[in-house]
């Protein structure tokens, strides 16, 4: 018997009307519940990384965790949290920003990136690329130099694309 393997898109879950009417949400909880799909979205983002010389991902709460966590284990480099305003203990540098539906506050420790360190980001989705946006104001401010931004998923139509020009990204999964 022939043992076909689901194709990472397989495993994503789209949801239509979620959070708000009109938004398609691409869920990657379905993705990690399975061995093989979380399997394949940390091997399609280590792609990415390839050949890229980094010393440090840096990935937004909370599902830039998920996936940037495994990758930086694997790579052998460290992990740094962006978190949600007032969850972060020691001094901070902070940003808002808008995303896709409604706005946030995103805050790093400022003793987190030492000046001159080669930043990758890493995230789940880019939608309008607002967040991402305000994780370069963040890393540029404590000095970082972005090398990389990569994503297991990119929805097109919003054009966050757009937003990161000047910058190396790339995305697993494109929605047009
Ligand atoms: C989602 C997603 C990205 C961001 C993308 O996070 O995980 O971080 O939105 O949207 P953008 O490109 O328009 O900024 P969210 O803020 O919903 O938080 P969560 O990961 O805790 O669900
Ligand atoms: N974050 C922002 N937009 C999203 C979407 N359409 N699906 C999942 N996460 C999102």
């Amino acid at each position: 018997m022939e043992i076909v393997m689901k194709k990472l898109e397989e495993y994503v879950r789209s949801i239509p009307d979620f959070p708000e009417k009109g938004i398609i949400f691409r869920d990657v909880t379905s993705v990690i519940q399975d061995a093989d799909g979380l399997h394949l979205a940390i091997d399609g983002l280590q792609n990415i990384l390839d050949g890229v010389d980094f010393d440090v991902v840096v990935g937004p709460e909370s599902r830039g965790f998920i996936f940037g966590v495994p990758v930086a284990y694997n790579m052998h480099k460290a992990f740094v949290p962006v978190r949600k305003k007032g969850k972060l203990p020691c001094e901070t540098v902070s940003q808002e920003y808008a995303l896709e539906y409604g706005t946030a506050t995103i805050e790093m420790h400022k003793d987190s990136i030492r000046p001159g360190q080669k930043v990758v980001i890493i995230d789940d989705l880019i939608a309008t690329g607002g967040t991402t946006e305000a994780i370069i104001k963040l890393v540029e401010q404590l000095g970082g130099k972005i090398v990389k931004i990569a994503f297991l998923m990119e929805l097109e139509g919003l054009k966050g694309r757009d937003k990161l020009a000047g910058y190396s990204m790339d995305s697993v999964i494109k929605y047009p």
